[in-house]
């Protein structure tokens, strides 16, 4: 499973809601592995199955990324789950894979906490801020069909999903 496609709005399994998966096994890593690729390449710091076509509750990340290929540093989740949100807010400029070349101010909870499981399958926990925890939330929203346009305007959506569809007018859609 190499060189996944990402798919842009206004697709409809954007919209769709990624079921669970029930263990991370040797497929389910060849995946993980195949959307940090595909993530690397974008490039980009945040990848949702739902990107690649995929419904099930995945996400990758890497922060730390760098172009010369050092420092890699990625986060694989399967079946992550926000169990606690800070009170304090952060607004952050977020952009997406999805919506290529799009960017707005999105704010959310400061701080998050994340149970998931990791690569090897193991029961995990992660505390985030800044970027971290925008970017979780921001792939978790994914998985739920939510994207970061829908926290804006609809006038302001709707500017950004005709700009996409301009700008990727022509391109196969998967
Ligand atoms: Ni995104």
């Amino acid at each position: 499973m190499t060189g996944l496609n990402i798919i842009t709005v206004p697709a409809a399994v954007l919209k769709e809601k990624a079921r669970p998966v029930d263990r991370v096994d040797d497929a389910l890593r060849q995946q993980m592995d195949a959307m940090l690729e595909t993530m690397y390449d974008a490039p980009g710091i945040g990848l949702a199955a739902n990107q690649v076509n995929l419904l099930n509750r995945v996400i990758v990340m890497d922060l730390d990324y760098r172009e010369d290929g050092k420092d890699k540093n990625p986060i694989c989740m399967a079946n992550p789950e926000i169990v606690w949100r800070s009170d304090e807010k952060s607004v952050m400029e977020e952009g997406c894979l999805s919506i290529p070349g799009q960017f707005a101010e999105i704010e959310r909870p400061a701080q998050v906490r994340v149970t998931y499981l990791d690569y090897h399958g193991k029961e995990a926990t992660l505390e985030g801020d800044g970027l971290l925890s925008h970017c979780i939330q921001h792939e978790i929203d994914h998985l739920n069909g939510v994207l970061f346009i829908d926290y804006l305007s609809k006038l302001k959506r709707d500017m950004f999903i005709r700009r996409v569809k301009k700008l990727t007018k022509g391109q196969d859609p998967l």
